[in-house]
């Protein structure tokens, strides 16, 4: 048996609800494949920020550090304010544990309402590739004159060559791997005219190494166009902390549900945890009323697994959930079904 340390935050909201699934699906793959997962649940979030005044303990991180991986619900409540909620947990866990790759699948599944007219499952199958460790999501900046007529704001964007590069090299490494060898670079170098040219020199620099790939460059606000309009033309995209983010809620929008979304933090070199954790939010809007689509933790705990090197079970995680979305049966309310977070859960442990 090969033993696994995971450090469980469940987080808000429904993050609660769909971790329990997550794990119960884990578990079925453990006992499957002869994979011992020992789970180390962690209480961190906003309700113990209410109650403890921080969202984690002050040593939180490295009580977690020598752990294989990090699997999380979500984090956020409308109580506190969502950049404390982000920048108190979230963004401290990618930063400490250096995971500059956010990785997230986007696939149209038989079985999910497509939202896109005259789209069938295998047309759209990619990756997104999102900068997890700089870019715009940075500190520097202030306020002046605060709630005066002269009131004024900055925010700085934080490009480095080594956490350009780092990225790049993983997202063509990515594109190398793949049949269709073609990565897509998001820029907005028109507008943004330090950041943005910077990036797509480092692009060009970068795809000298990998003359296999074929690059194609758009400006972010044609490529979300794009993404709507012919999704089936990416195999790879990599893009900035910003705009990796916006990508990454409409690749799976288009594929019918950001409920089924995964995504992997790593920290490619395993010199720290990586971490695993649905694209989504901890939906406030139905936490609580055990309806939430657990298919995006599951498949998070799908990539862990791969990540920890068990590539089969990860493939049989994804192969359960692709049989029971394409029965039909057992949907949660997001996909036009009227099945609940636990018994969708339990339809993907037993097909597993
Ligand atoms: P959200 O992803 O929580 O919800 C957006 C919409 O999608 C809502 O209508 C929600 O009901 C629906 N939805 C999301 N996940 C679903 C699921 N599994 N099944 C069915 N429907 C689902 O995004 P929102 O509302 O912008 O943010 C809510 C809170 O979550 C905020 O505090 C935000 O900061 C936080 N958040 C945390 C993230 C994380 O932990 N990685 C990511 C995104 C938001
Ligand atoms: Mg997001």
């Amino acid at each position: 048996m090969v033993a696994h340390k995971i450090a469980v935050i469940a987080g808000d909201g429904i993050g609660k609800e769909v971790v329990p699934e997550g794990i119960r699906v884990l578990e079925a793959a453990g006992r499957r494949f002869g994979i011992e997962l020992s789970f180390d649940e962690k209480d961190w979030g906003c309700e113990r920020l209410a109650a403890k005044g921080r969202m984690l303990p002050e040593d939180g991180l490295e009580t977690i550090a020598g752990h294989d991986a990090i699997f999380l619900g979500a984090v956020g409540w409308p109580s506190v304010p969502d950049h404390v909620s982000l920048w108190g947990l979230l963004i401290p866990i990618r930063r400490r544990f250096d995971q500059y790759v956010n990785l997230r699948p986007v696939r149209l599944f038989e079985g999910v309402p497509c939202p896109l007219a005259g789209r069938k499952p295998g047309d759209i199958d990619f990756w997104i590739v999102r900068e997890n460790c700089e870019g715009e999501y940075s500190e520097i900046g202030g306020r002046l004159y605060a709630g005066t007529e002269q009131e004024m704001v900055t925010q700085e964007s934080v490009f480095t060559r080594f956490g350009v590069d780092r990225v790049l090299r993983y997202a063509f490494e990515l594109a190398a791997s793949r049949d269709a060898k073609h990565l897509t670079s998001a820029t907005k170098s028109n507008g943004i005219i330090h950041t943005m040219p910077f990036w797509d020199e480092r692009v060009k620099a970068m795809a000298e190494r990998y003359p296999g790939v074929k690059i194609d460059q758009y400006h972010i606000d044609i490529l979300t166009a794009h993404f709507v309009r012919f999704p089936d033309r990416f195999d790879v995209v990599v893009g900035s902390n910003l705009f990796g983010d916006i990508l990454s809620d409409l690749g799976p929008a288009v594929t019918g549900t950001i409920g089924i979304a995964p995504s992997a933090n790593l920290n490619p070199e395993g010199t720290h945890p990586s971490m695993f954790e649905p694209v989504h939010g901890s939906a406030p809007d139905i936490a609580g009323q055990g309806i939430a689509n657990p298919i995006g933790q599951i498949w998070s705990g799908a990539m862990m697994l791969d990540h920890l090197g068990h590539k089969e079970a990860a493939a049989a995680i994804v192969g359960a959930i692709e049989r029971v979305l394409a029965s039909g049966r057992s949907l949660t309310r997001d996909m036009g079904g009227s099945a609940s977070t636990v018994e969708l859960g339990k339809a993907i442990e037993s097909e597993l």
